[in-house]
């Protein structure tokens, strides 16, 4: 049918690779969740705990997953199963908890992600003027979270994610990065400009960057390491599958520096941009989740030249929703096209079909009363399951696989392609934290966040 070479699909170039992998980090963990967790505690302290959090967890995993991608050569459930192929049985049968665990994260997640998603399409309409905002952020945001706006954005947002998916790895969602990304830092790097100008940036980054130890606590550590991993796209496979489409002299170590660099990058500037508008408003840095829908919209209201202010912001967080969860769909997509036979099309609009009919639920704000006694929306339940659950729970054993069951060889590739002098060096530090480090930390944050283990002797004394 087509002048394509058979089998698997590859990145064009080492380019396309690392901005793949960036317009899967860079999504709303950067522009929604960094600025408003960074609000609520506190600040700079905040921020270094953060950074530090990525060196010790998020880049060791990050390469993890890349490097098992690039072995395997598979989508996520036949890469593990092909490294680990001589184990144990018990060891097959975590493998491939592992691998399933990965793909219905990434069916569950995008079935919400896409919601938000489609808020935030709503909004880049309102700002560009056509839906009027007479009543102010709160109501549109009321009308954006009606049952009729939010399906109607949550379809159209499965529709955007689906088309590029279908087309394929390089002609798909690698066009669609390499598109992408540069208007997603140009965007950010005018408004950043523009806030240098008319905001007030001098308190934004002094409370970014000017640590404050007292305001530290336990779960503001917890919390800092669950993001991390959430916004380098870790503990799904997502960048496990993107690492199986590289070419095999790719050098992953050096691209897991520049995605977890870049990403980073991304985040510290649209943290600057927000809260030198919330600064110069006079506005409390610690407005919660709803910064970016209710705080921020009411602003840029305000402020010269605000509806080109707000149109490029909004377009800017539907750009970064849209190249992450294109990664989303391609985990799952990857496993039905690898290991089912299934053609890509096919797999990739039956899936988004029943992504989006899950996603329904969420956007039509449908209760349910599971976990807890009162009735929680379905966005709530299904953020709370992975984030806090299905995700860490696939980090610690993605990093007990990387560490300890493949093989040396498989490993330390990485290391010794990216550097034959000073490779074993860098790979035994890799080694040791993927090892020991990465799990014990991982392992805190699961008990933290079941309740297992406390880090706040304050809210636990207030409780009792
Ligand atoms: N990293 C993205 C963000 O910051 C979200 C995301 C995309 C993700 N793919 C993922 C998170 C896979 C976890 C796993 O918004």
């Amino acid at each position: 049918m087509t002048s394509e070479p058979k089998g698997r699909d590859h990145w064009g170039s080492g380019l396309g690779f690392v901005l793949a992998c960036a317009g899967s980090a860079v999504g709303l963990g950067n522009l929604w969740k960094f600025p408003y967790i960074t609000g609520e505690y506190g600040g700079g302290a905040f921020v270094l705990v953060y950074l530090i959090c990525i060196a010790l967890v998020g880049f060791p995993l990050l390469y993890a997953e890349m490097v098992i991608g690039k072995r395997g050569g598979k989508d996520v459930m036949g890469a593990l199963r092909k490294l680990t192929k001589g184990s144990a049985p018990g060891r097959k049968w975590v493998t491939a908890v592992t691998g399933f665990m990965a793909v219905a994260s990434g069916f569950l997640i995008l079935s919400f992600y896409s919601v938000v998603a489609g808020w935030a399409i709503h909004f880049l309409i309102i700002s560009l003027g056509l839906i009027p905002m007479d009543d102010g952020a709160a109501a549109a945001f009321g009308a954006a979270g009606s049952k009729v706006m939010s399906s109607t954005w949550h379809t159209v947002f499965m529709i955007m994610t689906a088309l590029i998916v279908s087309a394929g790895i390089h002609k798909g969602i690698e066009v669609l990065c390499k598109i992408l990304m540069p208007i997603l830092v140009g965007i950010l790097v005018l408004l950043f400009g523009y806030c240098c100008i008319k905001m007030d940036i001098g308190a934004s980054l002094s409370f970014l960057f000017k640590p404050d130890f007292g305001k530290l606590n336990g779960e503001a550590i917890i919390e800092a390491l669950g993001h991390a991993f959430f916004t380098l796209s870790l503990g799904m496979g997502a960048m496990l599958t993107y690492g199986s489409y590289v070419k095999h002299d790719e050098h992953v170590v050096r691209d897991g520096f520049w995605v977890a660099l870049l990403d980073t990058l991304i985040a510290l500037l649209a943290g600057s941009v927000i809260f030198a508008v919330v600064f110069h408003f006079g506005h409390e840095p610690s407005g919660g989740p709803g910064l970016l829908f209710m705080t921020l919209p009411d602003l840029f209201a305000q402020m010269p030249g605000g509806v080109i202010v707000a149109s490029s912001f909004f377009l800017l967080v539907v750009f970064a929703a849209w190249s992450s969860a294109v990664s989303l769909l391609e985990v799952v997509v990857a496993y039905f096209v690898d290991e089912k036979g299934v053609p890509r099309k096919m797999a990739t609009w039956v899936m988004a079909g029943f992504i989006w009919l899950l996603g329904m639920a969420s956007a039509t704000g449908i209760e349910l009363t599971l976990f807890s006694d009162k009735p929680q929306g379905v966005l709530d339940i299904l953020d709370n399951l992975t984030t806090r659950y299905m995700l860490p729970l696939g980090g610690l054993l993605i990093a007990i696989i990387a560490g300890w069951w493949i093989s040396e060889t498989d490993r330390s590739s990485g290391f010794k392609a990216f550097s034959p002098t000073r490779g074993h060096q860098i790979s035994a530090v890799w080694t040791v934290l993927i090892r020991y480090v990465t799990p014990v930390l991982v392992l805190l944050v699961i008990l933290a966040k079941m309740g297992v283990i406390s880090f706040a002797p304050e809210a636990a004394e207030a409780a009792q």
